[in-house]
C-alpha cells in the first residue's frame, strides 16, 4: 500500500471518511478535448497510445498537472481485453470500437484463448508504475477495466448498440452459455485488476456504462451475482467504484455487489438517492457532462449544486454523470475543478 496516497482526500473519501474538502476526477479526463491529448494522437493510433507505456503515463500524468484534479486514472480502454481474446478489435475514426469476430454461441465462447494478463495486458501494469514516477506518491491513481455486462455487451454485439437485441438473445435462449461468458470475463477482470493494483493502483473502477438497459430482474438474475463474486476477488483493502449509466433502478443491487463507491448518473436526484441506497456507502457523481457546454457561470452554478446535494457527508467524491465529451470547453472544465476546490460546506 502507498502511504502518501492513502491519506488523500480521494482515498479517504472511498472509504467514507470526512474530510475538508470534496475529492473530484472527471471520468474520461484525459481525451479529446484536450489539444494536448489531439496532438499526440496525430502521432499514433489510439491502441499505439495505449500501448506504449511511457506515452500513455505521460497522458495520465499531464492530465492530473492541467487539470488540477485529485486523482489520476490510467490512460488504457476497457476494451483492451478483446484484443488478447482474439475478437479482431479496431478503433474507427469517428465510430468508434469494432469488433470483427463478435461471440454469438456457445461454440464461440468455447474457443475463447486462456491468456495471462500479467502478461498480455502487462504494458497497462508499466503505464501505472511509470505514472507513479511521474505523480509522487501522494496522488492517488485508479485503475480500471469494464464491468463483465458492458465488456460482454461489446463482444457480443460487435460495436456500440442500441437495443442490446444479441447479448438479450443469448440470456435468454442460451443462457448456459452467457453464464459461461460471465465466469470467462470475471476471471480475466480479477486477474487485471488485480495485476494493475499490484502495479500502484490505489483504487478500481468498473465501468458498467451500458447496464442500465437491463431490468432489475434481469440484473440480478445475469449480471448481479456475477459482480459480487468479481468484487469478492479483488485484493483486500482496494475501494471498488462501480459506475454505470441510467442505472436508477438497479443503485441498490450495484450497492448489494459490495463495491465500496457507487456512480450516480447525471439523471438521478443525488441526495434522494443517497438517502435510499444508504448513506453507509460512498458514491461518486454526478454533474450532467453537457453542462460543461453552458457558460461558465452556470457550470460553476451547477457545480455547487452537486455539492451542495451531498451536503458534505463523508463518503462523496465529485465527478460527472458519464464521460467527458469531446468538444467540452477546456476552460469550463478548470473552472468546474476550481469551483469543487472553493466549495466549503457549511
Ligand atoms: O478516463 C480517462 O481519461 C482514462 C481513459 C479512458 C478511455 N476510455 C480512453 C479512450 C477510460 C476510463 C475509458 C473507458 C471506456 N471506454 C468506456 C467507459 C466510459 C464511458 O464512456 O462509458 C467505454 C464505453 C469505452 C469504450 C470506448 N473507447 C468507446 C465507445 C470509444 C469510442 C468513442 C469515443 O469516445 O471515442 C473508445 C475510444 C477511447 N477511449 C478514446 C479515449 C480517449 C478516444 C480515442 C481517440 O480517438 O483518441
Amino acid at each position: 500500500m502507498n502511504h502518501a496516497a492513502a491519506d488523500s482526500l480521494f482515498l479517504r473519501a472511498c472509504r467514507r471518511e470526512a474530510v475538508a474538502q470534496t475529492p473530484g476526477w472527471l471520468m474520461r479526463q484525459a481525451g479529446r478535448y484536450l489539444p494536448e491529448y489531439r496532438s499526440i494522437r496525430e502521432k499514433l493510433t489510439f491502441l499505439e497510445l495505449c500501448t506504449r507505456s511511457e506515452v500513455a503515463a505521460e497522458v495520465t500524468a499531464g492530465t492530473v498537472r492541467r487539470l488540477g484534479v485529485d486523482a489520476a486514472i490510467v490512460f488504457a480502454d476497457i476494451l483492451l481485453p478483446l484484443v488478447p481474446m482474439a475478437l479482431g478489435l479496431t478503433y474507427e475514426k469517428g465510430d468508434g470500437p469494432r469488433i470483427a469476430a463478435p461471440l454469438r454461441t456457445g461454440a464461440d465462447v468455447a474457443k475463447l484463448p486462456s491468456f495471462d494478463a500479467d502478461g498480455e495486458l502487462g504494458y497497462v501494469g508499466e503505464t501505472i508504475r511509470l505514472t507513479r514516477g511521474d505523480v509522487g506518491t501522494a496522488t492517488p491513481i485508479i485503475g480500471f477495466a469494464g464491468a463483465p455486462f458492458t465488456v460482454a455487451s461489446y463482444a457480443i454485439e460487435g460495436g456500440s448498440s442500441r437495443n442490446y437485441v444479441h447479448v438479450k438473445t443469448m440470456m435468454y435462449r442460451d443462457p448456459a452459455t452467457w453464464d459461461a461468458l460471465m465466469h470467462y470475463v470475471v476471471d480475466m477482470t480479477v486477474a487485471y485488476l488485480n495485476m494493475q493494483i499490484a502495479a500502484g493502483a490505489d483504487a478500481v473502477q468498473l465501468f458498467d456504462s451500458w447496464v442500465g438497459c437491463l431490468s432489475i430482474g434481469d440484473y440480478a438474475r445475469y449480471v448481479q451475482p456475477h459482480l459480487a463474486r468479481l468484487v469478492a476477488r479483488i485484493t483486500p483493502g482496494t475501494p471498488v467504484i462501480l459506475f454505470g449509466t441510467a442505472t436508477e433502478s438497479l443503485l441498490q443491487a450495484e450497492r448489494d455487489t459490495g463495491a465500496s463507491v457507487i456512480g450516480f448518473d447525471w439523471r438521478v436526484d443525488l441526495a434522494a438517492t443517497w438517502e435510499r441506497i444508504g448513506h453507509d456507502v460512498a458514491i461518486q457523481g454526478n454533474l450532467d457532462p453537457v453542462v460543461l457546454f453552458a457558460g461558465r457561470d452556470h457550470v460553476v452554478e451547477e457545480t455547487r449544486k452537486v455539492l451542495a446535494a451531498a451536503a458534505g457527508r463523508p463518503g462523496h467524491i465529485f465527478n460527472l454523470g458519464h464521460g467527458i465529451l469531446p468538444e467540452t470547453p477546456v476552460d469550463n472544465v478548470l473552472a468546474l475543478v476550481d469551483a469543487v476546490h472553493a466549495y466549503e460546506h457549511r
